[in-house]
């Protein structure tokens, strides 16, 4: 794709970026339909984001992906934020116009496609981790009104924080289990894994009790690189649904696109582009 003068720009923001997949999946989208735009990463320091988001308006900046750690530090400085951004405190895209700046999550929707086509109202699930994609997880299933929810985390506060964020939202039962008690739990229906274990260059793994998978198990790894974790290699060889975290950023990322230009994207094309990448 050519880069002219009237080439129009979108970003993802991060500190540190250069690890990002969305470069790769929303440029592949934007030369496949043809559109005049191109997508970079910018590696913004947390004592730059102010002076960043302020000056989006006067820019011919399209649209903004907001990853760690900036998702909440944005919200000051948007003139509005959509439903989910609002009740999550957390903003992974950013609608830019003269007039105003929008904030959104798109985690939510993507995580939710992800889960398309199970009817999880009589699921009981565990969610693995309690950080910022682990809040929009949860969010999800309880929106979902999945029947039984489990969660574990390293700091057993963090994941009493986040269960009492719940039950104010939900106004429902969530149940805290120590990581190393989940083997009390029975099968699951749906395990998601929202830490970084498993991911390439943390070399640690998450190792789950094979107790808690069976084949009704749908294993969600939210981790894509690599596309097969140990936990997915453990999940499988239990005859469990596997599903890695490509899913979902390149839903999330597809919602974002859909924001900016109003156009549906290829999804397929995109993680066509990401799976080309890995
Ligand atoms: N596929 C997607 O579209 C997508 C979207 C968002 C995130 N993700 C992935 O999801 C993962 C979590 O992201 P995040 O934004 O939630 O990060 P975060 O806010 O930093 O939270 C990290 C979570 O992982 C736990 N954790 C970190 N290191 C650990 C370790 N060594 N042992 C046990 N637990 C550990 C943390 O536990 P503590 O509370 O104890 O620190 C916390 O619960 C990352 O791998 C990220 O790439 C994927």
């Amino acid at each position: 794709m050519e880069i002219k003068g009237s080439t129009k720009i979108a970003v993802v923001i991060g500190h540190p970026v250069k690890h990002s997949m969305s470069p790769v999946m929303h440029n592949r989208a934007f030369r496949h339909l043809g559109i005049d735009c191109c997508y970079i990463a910018i590696d913004v320091k947390p004592e730059g984001i102010e002076h960043f988001v302020k000056g989006l308006k006067y820019t011919n900046i399209l649209g903004v992906n907001v990853t760690i750690p900036h998702k909440n530090a944005v919200i000051p400085y948007l003139d509005e934020l959509s439903e989910e951004a609002r009740v999550l405190k957390a903003v992974n895209t950013i609608k830019v116009t003269e007039e105003k700046l929008i904030g959104y999550n798109t985690d939510v929707y993507g995580f939710e496609k992800c889960l398309e086509g199970l009817d999880i109202s009589s699921s009981s699930a565990l969610l693995i981790g309690a950080g910022g994609a682990g809040k929009a997880v949860a969010y999800s299933l309880c929106r979902l009104n999945v029947k039984d929810l489990y969660i574990t985390n390293r700091t057993e506060e963090r994941a009493k924080e986040l269960i009492r964020f719940l039950n104010d939202l939900f106004c429902r039962e969530i149940t805290f289990v120590p990581f190393d008690e989940l083997d009390s739990l029975g099968v699951m229906d749906i395990i998601v894994n929202a830490t970084p274990l498993g991911m390439e260059g943390i070399g640690k793994e998450l190792r789950v009790p094979v107790s808690i998978i069976a084949k009704k198990t749908t294993a969600i790894d939210l981790v894509y690189n690599p596309p097969k974790t140990e936990f997915l290699k453990i999940a499988e060889a239990q005859g469990a649904r596997t599903l890695n975290g490509i899913k979902m950023l390149v839903y999330q990322g597809s919602a974002s696109f859909k924001i900016w230009t109003g156009i549906d994207p290829p999804v397929d094309i995109m993680e066509e582009a990401i799976n080309e990448y890995l």
